[in-house]
């Protein structure tokens, strides 16, 4: 007889992670970025497993299973290596590595890879039969259908997956129900409309896997009729046949995923923001098709979403907005750092069905996984400034009040408390936070700490109870997690700051009581306080690094920015003027 089931998930790819789960409950998951301190962090996630197994006060003899989100472990690059990655596309070697790639050697070759990985983890003292390979698009997938919320296990879910590729896949389609999911169609690597994505980034001299957003961000500006033939040309890269994605490009050079020199030769001379609205729309007609086609096919109208690709919250909102959908759910920071999360429900579901047990997956409701370090360990960090009197640290009696009072002053306060968030968007804890009715305070925010590109908009968090005085919902889509945009009502220059400048979406963080009260608490204080229901929140960190993890990093974060206020557990602290 099992007592507990204890599964962690661990991706050691890109965005590299870790997720404790017991009995299909998520106990904690963290990025190892937070950690090790390097954005996007690719390799073995040492520290996250660490960590995870210490907060758990668990030891490898307590985990029943580790499970990777991949079969075959794809090479893990950095920031450097996917530049190369890119570059390569251009090698007159390519079409002899792809033979390569499609001989019985690379079977080989993909063994040696697993023995390595596999020592790597012996290493760490995990047994080899503890180890679990799970398909990288049944782990987006698990994601996605066990951790849609509100779903009665015998209403049919439409479950589609879109990535870079993972594999040897880059699409799927499968049908979740009664807590299981058949793959009824796969589209294989290389016909992928999001390895278009990295070579457009990397063509506009931006990081690929990683600004992607950015060119989503500058999409909404161009007038169509200036990239509507690059659109059709950018079109016949990709197109869609049934269930499945499919490229004409020459086969041998294993289309998509090595287009660059294609690319290059459709974006020549092209403008860099008509770049960018053609990649975008042609993205939007493609995936809407497929997934009409999908919904034609099986009538299932409830739609879940996982995958790279739908870090897209503009491909999402045109999603939510066809008519064939009646809902969807799109699973929080949907890339493979949350393939961490999605390889260990599969495996625990797995685990589940062989020990003859029915396995209960409890889907997300926040995403409040990460590490809190307690009042005491702030004080003694606080109580470690350096600062000669030109700070001001103090207790507020009521942190939210004080924090409303400041914003309606115009001041920028940043926010370190509780839990960190898993992802990549700040939900208040780790958070930049400032007035959204002054446009100004985003030049001051940029200027500050954030240096963004001067094209893109930031975020809103607004109270649930007043979510539709700014959004339009129609179809009542809950949105906590920053993985959507909407339409804003004629009210949006109450939080115009927080609101993509130009085409006057807003991607928002809804906040409900329960999932955050005292973040909640500070809303309705800024609400009292300033008026509107919504605020600007973007993440704290400085421009370039992962978000701060630990009171560390948040005082560390604050000295060296001209951030001027810190609310860090419950101390405040100011610079004091000059
Ligand atoms: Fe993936």
């Amino acid at each position: 007889m099992v007592d507990h089931i204890r599964v962690v998930g661990i991706n050691d790819y890109h965005d590299a992670s870790v997720c404790l789960l017991e009995d299909g409950r998520i106990r904690f998951a963290i990025q190892e970025e937070r950690l090790s301190r390097i954005k996007n962090h690719s390799g073995f996630p040492y520290r996250a497993l660490d960590t995870a197994l210490r907060i758990g006060g668990l030891s490898v003899e307590d985990i029943d299973i580790f499970a990777f989100n991949f079969r075959y472990r794809p090479k893990r690059r950095d920031k450097k290596g996917w530049t190369d990655w890119c570059r390569s596309s251009q090698n007159l070697s390519r079409p002899f590595v792809e033979l390569f790639r499609r001989s019985p050697a690379f079977r080989i070759y993909k063994q040696i890879t697993r023995k390595r990985l596999l020592n790597e983890v012996r290493g760490l003292g995990i047994p080899e039969s503890k180890v679990r390979f799970i398909d990288h698009h049944r782990a987006h997938a698990s994601t996605a259908y066990f951790g849609m919320p509100h779903n009665s296990p015998d209403e049919p879910v439409l479950v589609l997956t879109l990535d870079g590729g993972g594999d040897g896949v880059c699409a799927t389609v499968s049908i979740g129900k009664d807590g299981s999911l058949v793959r009824i169609a796969s589209t294989p690597e290389g016909n992928s409309i999001a390895n278009i994505w990295t070579h457009a980034t990397f063509y506009l001299g931006m990081t690929p896997l990683e600004h992607e957003y950015k060119l989503m961000g500058l999409a909404p500006y161009p007038k169509p009729e200036h990239f509507e033939g690059l659109r059709k040309r950018l079109g016949e890269l990709v197109q869609v046949n049934g269930l499945q994605f499919r490229s004409p490009l020459r086969s041998w050079t294993n289309q998509t995923l090595y287009a660059y020199p294609q690319l290059k030769q459709i974006f020549d001379l092209e403008r860099f923001d008509n770049v960018c609205a053609a990649l975008q729309q042609d993205t939007e007609e493609i995936v809407t098709r497929w997934i009409r086609n999908c919904i034609a096919a099986t009538g299932v109208r409830n739609v879940a979403l996982a995958g790279g690709l739908f870090l897209n919250v503009k491909l999402n909102q045109r999603i939510m907005e066809m008519n064939e959908v009646d809902r969807v759910f799109i699973f929080p920071s949907c890339g493979d750092d949350s393939s961490a999360i999605g390889a260990g429900f599969a495996a625990y579901v797995d685990c589940s069905a062989e020990n003859g047990t029915k396995a209960e997956i409890e889907p997300i409701s926040h995403l409040y996984f990460g590490l809190d370090y307690g009042e005491a360990y702030i004080e003694e960090a606080v109580g470690k400034l350096q600062h000669d009197g030109a700070l001001d640290v103090y207790k507020p009696g009521n942190m939210p009040k004080t924090i409303a009072d400041m914003l309606s002053k115009n001041e920028i306060v940043a926010r370190f408390d509780g839990r960190n968030e898993f992802g990549a968007r700040a939900l208040g804890n780790r958070s930049i936070l400032s007035n959204a009715t002054n446009f100004f305070n985003t030049r001051e925010l940029n200027k500050m700490v954030k240096s963004r590109d001067f094209w893109m908009p930031f975020a809103p968090s607004i109270l649930w109870e007043n979510e539709e005085d700014y959004l339009v919902n129609p179809k009542k889509i809950p949105a906590p997690y920053m993985i959507l945009s909407f339409d804003t009502t004629e009210r949006r220059k109450e939080i115009v700051a927080a609101i993509h400048p130009y085409d006057l979406t807003a991607r928002p963080q809804i906040v409900y009581k329960d999932h955050n009260p005292t973040y909640h608490q500070i809303l309705t204080s800024y609400k009292e306080v300033v008026g509107p229901a919504g605020l600007l929140n973007t993440s704290f960190n400085l421009h370039g690094e992962p978000m701060v993890c630990s009171p560390e990093d948040a005082i560390q974060t604050f000295m060296n920015s001209g951030l001027r206020n810190l609310a860090i557990g419950e101390y405040m602290v100011s610079k004091k003027p000059m």
